[in-house]
């Protein structure tokens, strides 16, 4: 698995141990932490470095499956650096699908993301996107995840991979209070930050074309989340054609920011007043999928909803920050 000592990483690395199964992490450790992999094997390095090939090549020798995590995941560093972008996420893939092919493993979990849909039409009206929606990434990471999709795609045709893409939306809460997504850069804990900083969170923008005014998004737990990757490694063990599928990994279930503030002021036991801001240029109004074919094809379904993923993103915030010591990994 490359990634594994990331965020989503963990949550996967300790599914798989937790159910049987030999992993090897592939990581540079840039942005994760060896605390996250357990008693998981580590290999440091770069996936996106052509030099590593070998070394990338041997970590893979024996093993079943590839799970292909890691990656450059900020949208706003995307726009500023969109070549390092490419050369990480793209060139990535492209170490790994190369040396799957010199090692000879045929099935691959790829993290892709909802991103590659950009802006959908109708997402203000509250529509679900499903897989057969135009792909327009509006931003390099976004194209980034969606060239690798199609380089994989490229990759079943001429040599026969086997491979599921699988494209979260918002992905969040804690499976284990160790590990917490501990940087302030998605909704939840930049909220949380906030609150630890005696302030107050923004809003921005509520006069969108949703029910309460407030961007809507789909949340999903982060242990349902990485069931889905066990769910998607048990399909392509399953005999079948080579292929190369996407699927949406979500609730179906939108919440707005307005929601998920609550959910924390409830989590927390505290009342939490945001403050109304501006609009942040490129916000799509909403984004929810629908996850049917993922449901349909893997057997699998999201199970927590937006309570529970706050709880426990609250509970591992808390272990992290009271006890003063970093917790591991992972901006998002
Ligand atoms: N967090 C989300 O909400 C979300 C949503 C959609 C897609 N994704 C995708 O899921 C994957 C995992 O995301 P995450 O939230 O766990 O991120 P993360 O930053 O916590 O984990 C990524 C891991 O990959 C490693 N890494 C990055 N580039 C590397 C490279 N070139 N070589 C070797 N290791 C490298 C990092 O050290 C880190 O451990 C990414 O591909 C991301 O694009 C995440």
């Amino acid at each position: 698995m490359t990634g594994g000592a990331g965020y989503i990483g963990g949550h996967v690395v300790r599914s798989l141990l937790g159910r049987g199964d030999g992993v090897v992490v592939v990581d540079d450790l840039s942005e994760g932490s060896a605390a996250r992999i357990g008693a998981a094997e580590l290999v440091r390095l770069d996936v996106a470095d052509p030099a590593a090939l070998g070394g990338l090549t041997a970590a893979m020798a024996g093993a079943d499956a590839v799970v292909h995590l890691a990656a450059r995941k900020q949208v706003g560093e995307s726009v500023k650096r969109p070549a390092w972008y490419f050369q990480q996420n793209v060139g990535g893939v492209a170490g790994v699908l190369a040396a799957m092919e010199r090692a000879g493993v045929g099935r691959l979990v790829f993290s892709s993301s909802a991103a590659v849909y950009g802006v959908p039409a109708g997402a203000g009206a509250g529509g679900r996107i499903a897989e057969t929606a135009p792909t327009r990434p509006v931003n390099p990471y976004g194209e980034t995840k969606l060239a690798g999709e199609w380089a994989i795609r490229d990759a079943a045709t001429a040599w026969g991979l086997r491979a599921v893409s699988l494209r979260y939306f918002n992905v969040a809460g804690a499976g284990w209070p160790d590990l917490g997504d501990s940087a302030a850069l998605n909704l939840i804990p930049l909220v949380f930050e906030a609150l630890d900083a005696g302030g107050v969170p923004v809003i921005f923008g509520e006069d969108y074309p949703t029910p309460d005014g407030t961007c809507v998004r789909d949340y999903v737990h982060v242990r349902d989340v990485a069931a889905a990757h066990l769910a998607a490694l048990d399909r392509l063990a399953a005999p079948g054609p080579a292929d190369a599928t996407a699927l949406n990994i979500g609730t179906g279930v939108g919440a707005s920011v307005r929601q998920v503030v609550a959910a924390v002021a409830q989590a927390a036991g505290r009342d939490v007043a945001p403050t109304a801001g501006s609009r942040r240029p490129g916000d799509p109004p909403s984004l929810v999928c629908d996850p049917g074919l993922a449901w349909r094809e893997l057997g699998w379904r999201a199970s927590a909803g937006l309570p529970e993923i706050v709880a426990s993103a609250w509970a591992a915030w808390r272990s992290a920050h009271d006890a003063g010591a970093p917790a591991g990994g992972a901006v998002a």
